[in-house]
């Protein structure tokens, strides 16, 4: 295992579980001892990129903003996952490719959920005015969303539960011997309470 940490980029529509996703693997990294931050696009667009639109020229200023902070984040050993749309392929291979030139790796997961199950869903009741034309240039709706073409790892969250979704992608990274196999916390928790029965 490096010293360098990993990007893992979730792209997808909005609302098809991108944070969510993000928030519970950070969870289950934190607790095999893998240093990690999230940069979700909503939560950036607050700071960052704030004063940011949706033309692409500004998704790609967001996009690249986003990867930039992976990239040195991965420099210094920490880990990051991203979870943002990111619709052009372009810009995305941009970032891979930025972050793969510096030794780390940097893994695309496709959040994959149908649209019309996403405007069905509408937790945040964009889809409804997109589809209404209030907001303009809404991604899957009346803008584009260009599908990763060879995606690390493909998620498709209309037809899986969150924690099968959340099992794929932590095995990818075991896999890929990112991240160790076994729970270290918890196995340290136990022994440390074993010997504290021996003892007792
Ligand atoms: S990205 O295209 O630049 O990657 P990002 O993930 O940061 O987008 O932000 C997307 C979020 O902004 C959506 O989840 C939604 O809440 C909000 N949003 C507002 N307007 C739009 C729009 N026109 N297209 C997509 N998302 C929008």
């Amino acid at each position: 295992m490096g010293k360098k940490g990993f990007t893992l980029w979730l792209t997808g529509l909005s609302g098809a579980g991108k944070t969510t996703l993000a928030v519970l693997l950070a969870t289950e990294l934190g607790t095999r001892g893998v240093n990690v931050e999230v940069l979700d696009g909503d939560e950036v667009r607050t700071n960052l990129s704030k004063g940011l639109g949706f033309s692409k020229e500004d998704r790609d200023t967001n996009i690249r903003r986003i990867g930039y902070v992976c990239r040195l984040l991965c420099r210094n050993g920490v880990s990051a996952i991203s979870a943002a749309i990111s619709p052009y392929r372009d810009v995305r291979d941009e970032v891979r490719r930025a972050i793969e030139r510096d030794g780390a790796e940097f893994i695309e997961v496709f959040v994959k959920c149908p649209v019309a199950v996403l405007a069905e869903r509408d937790v945040k009741g964009l889809y409804k005015k997109a589809l209404a034309g209030e907001i303009v240039r809404f991604t899957g709706v009346s803008d584009p969303y260009e599908e990763p073409l060879s995606p690390g790892i493909v998620v498709q969250t209309d037809q899986e539960t969150v924690d099968t979704s959340v099992r794929i992608i932590i095995q990818e990274l075991e896999r890929r011997r990112l991240i160790p196999e076994v729970d270290t916390n918890r196995l340290r928790t136990e022994a440390l309470s074993l010997c504290a029965a021996m003892e007792g």
